[in-house]
């Protein structure tokens, strides 16, 4: 179980002005959260609630058919390149980044234990593509291209660039270098892959993109590489058992939630920092801005009335960050809620060797690292709260397939109970899908003439 300490937030610690009274607030609050934890519980199985998130990690036939899969590849392809982007990249992106070996591209498929290196592609930047296009060889290559909607111009546009090349690399024999994960019968791409006879992995109805990590979209690459996903759902659904515990005071989510909720809107700390002190999760972060600036960025609220929400959040990986941000944390305006993520046992230990006896660097002589690290994140934390700054730390034991599936899925609920506590819809984006329609307009997609003429004129003045 992930550990959650947000003593950090408290007035004792911070003052009245910039803390919160965490007994009185989780009693006020106490009513309204059980509420909204029973509601996501009770609505998680009714279509149109955009729920099913909550359901895929009992999803046992999904881990069964993606092992299957890996299991029938394996040993074919060097590589797997995953296309796709936000909410069909970012969890693949960030899930890897944690548990896959440092570096893993760069070692030898021994070190590899036989298992392809991945790429994610989650751009459409010209030098970037064909920088990877040259250095990748076709024929070793599976494409897994992953597209909800089966229709975002990014993807698909990468992989009609993709197929293209396939095609004049290996002639008929292409379509086994693609797999489809997209929705189950709506969609271009599912359109083109039953044409052409892909094989295909579905995401469920009701799974918006940034909650999709744990259905095919991240479990089929991460069965590719050889994580254990078998692991990665238990502490899914481990996690999900205890948030269903509509105490806030035994449910971390709905504290956490509760928490942020209450520091924007109470005490003006409207930005959140995710800083993690580990390099293999600096991903996640990447991960928690999506979800968090889509689920909560929301102009009106569920009775329609204009609300403009939504803390915004912020990317930081510690202790670099300490050399970039942190001067601003701790001086700059009083706006902020930082998100720890600290871990107990690293994989691996590195011992600084006793070579100079200079008093400024002689002590660090004989420590670890891992010493180092782990330092420099309580460091921070109790600086800030000599600035009065609110802070609140996740502990993982360690990095495992188990505690990655605890945090993700946490920090999944979390974001749920904060949209309900704005009042707000957290599954919907209309922001994006506007920029996607401009997009259309503007590449003269057919169906979008008239946005198009609009677009012209506003981008000629
Ligand atoms: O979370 C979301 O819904 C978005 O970030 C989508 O994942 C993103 O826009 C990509 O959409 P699609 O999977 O339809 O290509």
């Amino acid at each position: 179980m992930l550990e959650f300490n947000c003593k950090n937030v408290s007035a004792e610690r911070l003052g009245e002005g910039n803390g919160l009274n965490l007994e009185d607030e989780f009693n006020k609050y106490n009513d309204k959260i059980a509420k909204i934890i029973s509601d996501l519980n009770s609505k998680k199985d009714k279509p149109g609630q955009w729920l099913q998130w909550m359901n895929l990690g009992y999803s046992e036939e999904t881990v069964w058919f993606v092992k299957e899969y890996a299991a029938m590849t394996q040993g074919r392809f060097e590589n797997i390149l995953v296309l796709g982007i936000g909410g069909s990249a970012l969890g693949g992106m960030a899930v890897c980044e944690a548990l896959l070996k440092p570096y893993w591209n760069l070692l030898s498929p021994e070190q590899r234990n036989n298992m392809p290196r991945i790429f994610f592609l989650d751009n459409i930047d010209p030098d970037q593509m064909n920088g990877l296009l040259n250095v990748l060889d076709l024929k070793k290559t599976l494409v897994n291209v992953i597209t909800k909607s089966g229709s975002t111009a990014e993807t698909m546009s990468q992989f009609m660039i993709l197929k293209n090349r396939l095609e004049e690399e290996l002639g008929d024999d292409y379509r086994k270098h693609i797999v489809a994960t997209t929705d189950q019968t709506t969609g271009i791409l599912r359109q083109i892959s039953n044409e052409e006879g892909y094989k295909t992995f579905v995401i469920p109805d009701d799974v918006g993109g940034r909650f999709s990590v744990f259905s095919a979209v991240g479990l089929l690459p991460f069965a590719l590489v050889g994580i254990d996903i078998e692991d990665l759902m238990q502490g899914v659904k481990d996690m999900d058992l205890a948030l269903k515990n509509t105490d806030i005071r035994h449910n971390i989510a709905a504290q956490n939630a509760l928490i942020h909720y209450l520091m924007d809107t109470q005490k003006g700390k409207n930005l959140a920092v995710m800083m993690p002190y580990s390099s293999r999760l600096k991903y996640v972060s990447d991960w928690f801005v999506q979800i968090w600036a889509e689920s909560l960025g929301k102009n009106k609220n569920l009775d329609g009335e204009p609300v403009c929400v939504g803390p915004t959040p912020i990317k930081a990986v510690g202790a670099t960050d300490q050399h970039s941000q942190i001067q601003l944390y701790n001086e700059g305006p009083n706006n902020k809620l930082i998100t720890f993520i600290r871990v107990k046992e690293f994989d691996s230990a590195l011992e600084i060797p006793k070579i100079f006896e200079y008093t400024g660097i002689g002590y660090l002589g004989g420590k670890t690292i891992n010493e180092l690290l782990n330092a420099e994140a309580d460091a921070t934390r109790v600086t800030l709260v000599d600035y009065q700054r609110p802070n609140v730390t996740i502990t993982l034991d360690n990095i495992s397939p188990y505690n990655i599936g605890q945090l993700l899925y946490m920090l999944e609920v979390q974001t749920a109970i904060t949209g309900a506590l704005y009042h707000i819809n957290a599954f919907d984006q209309p922001g994006v899908e506007q920029a996607k329609n401009y997009t259309y307009a503007l590449m003269g997609r057919a169906g979008y003439e008239e946005s198009a003429a609009v677009l012209q004129k506003k981008l000629s003045m």
